[in-house]
């Protein structure tokens, strides 16, 4: 077992912590209260190649791992948990989505390249008001007609909703067949009929936009079917295995960024005589946590490792994404505890990293979703 990162994962991690530090970092505050996603920055980091990290050069991606993926999610959500969702969802929900899928060749390029380096964003549709936890349960609907599908329905709490080029649209061709009637399409942002709706208003990830999209009557080609009927439950699933990872990613970078801020304030902050961090109740807390975010990165990283080297990851993906984000939520709640008055406060940051840690334990499939994921294979 090698447990050492190689030096081009070392130099990407190094990119994306600058870019965190150097371009998210300042102006986070205000870009959180007026919810404000920065797509100037947006673009900029795509510039690095890193949204196609994890896909081949004849896609348009750099040719490199899952693993290096997780390693630049997790540096980036350090500082910007929600820059961090919006580059996983435009990566593994709607790039996986694409990759995985059984679309031609010509229509992976199409789709897939433009995101790689942040020409274009991506979203992933297959939410709906009654269809959350119940994947299953979709309504939107698509009728064949000549060589295109016309799809009706709406679609919820869709991440970079508000922005995306590129919309991978979960629907079915036969609401009597249920899952095996499920197929998806790629969507682009202007065809008619196509609209987004509510962007909601959140309480955390509050710079990336979540909106409802609307579909009514929207034609698509044929051809941009990416999963036949039958097929599209399985591709969101398994499109699903590889988000819940980034989404363990985020949450280890959330729970390590607000870990640094409280270790730095402990060091610093003197009562009673001496800094806070000699007091051993305090002292002992953080090594606690520290013990906690080593387990949830060991997790993480492993289920990496087990994607990209053929293994089956939809187990130690959804361990991985409960884990983490527990250990997030876990480790930012009691970073406000540990800063007192001023972890109360918006600038200390950690305050913003609670708000942002509580969705990774929702979204993606809640936590309870991933112990059914993990009991419904450990009792098959
Ligand atoms: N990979 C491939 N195929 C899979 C699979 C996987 N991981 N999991 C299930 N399947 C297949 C099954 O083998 C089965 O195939 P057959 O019919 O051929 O046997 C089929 O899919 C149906 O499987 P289930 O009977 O297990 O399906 P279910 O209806 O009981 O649902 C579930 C299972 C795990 C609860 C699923 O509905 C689920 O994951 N729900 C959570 C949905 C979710 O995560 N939503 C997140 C939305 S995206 C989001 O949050 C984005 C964002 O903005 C950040």
């Amino acid at each position: 077992m090698n447990f050492e990162l190689t030096q081009e994962q070392l130099l990407l991690q190094k990119t994306a912590r600058e870019f965190a530090q150097n371009k998210l970092l300042p102006g986070i505050i205000e870009r959180d209260e007026t919810s404000v996603f920065p797509m100037d920055l947006f673009k900029e980091f795509g510039k690095t190649g890193a949204y196609g990290l994890p896909y081949p050069e004849e896609y348009g991606g750099t040719g490199g791992s899952y693993m290096d993926y997780v390693l630049s999610v997790e540096e980036i959500s350090k500082v910007d948990g929600a820059f961090g969702i919006s580059y996983s969802v435009n990566t593994s929900l709607y790039g996986g989505s694409i990759m995985n899928s059984s679309a031609s060749d010509d229509i992976k390029k199409k789709f897939l390249a433009p995101i790689t380096y942040g020409e274009k964003a991506g979203s992933f549709g297959l939410t709906e008001h009654s269809a959350g936890s119940d994947a299953a349960g979709q309504t939107t609907v698509a009728v064949k007609k000549g060589d295109k599908y016309i799809i009706n329905g709406s679609k919820c709490f869709n991440t970079n909703g508000p922005f995306a080029d590129f919309t991978v649209i979960y629907a079915l061709t036969d609401p009597a067949l249920g899952t095996k009637g499920m197929c998806a399409f790629v969507v682009e942002k202007d065809t008619a009929g196509f609209s987004v709706g509510r962007i909601e208003n959140k309480m955390g990830i509050r710079t990336s936009p979540v909106s409802e999209l609307h579909l009514e009557n929207v034609e698509v080609p044929e051809e941009q079917m990416i999963a036949r009927p039958g097929e599209g439950f399985k591709l969101a699933m398994k499109t699903l295995d590889g988000g819940r990872i980034g989404v363990a990613a985020q949450g280890l970078g959330i729970a390590e960024g607000a870990f640094e801020i409280a270790r730095s304030y402990m060091m610093e902050r003197a009562q009673f005589g001496k800094p806070i961090a000699k007091q051993q109740y305090l002292a002992f807390k953080m090594a606690e946590l520290q013990t906690k975010i080593e387990s949830a990165r060991m997790m993480v990283y492993r289920a990496a490792w087990m994607k990209d080297n053929g293994k089956p990851y939809t187990v130690p993906a959804a361990m991985a994404k409960m884990t983490c984000t527990n250990v997030a939520m876990e480790v930012t709640t009691e970073a406000v505890q540990l800063l007192g008055g001023n972890g109360y406060m918006k600038e200390y940051h950690v305050e913003r990293m609670m708000r942002d840690a509580k969705i990774t334990q929702i979204y993606e499939g809640t936590n309870e979703i991933q112990k059914l994921v993990i009991s419904g294979q450990l009792f098959r």
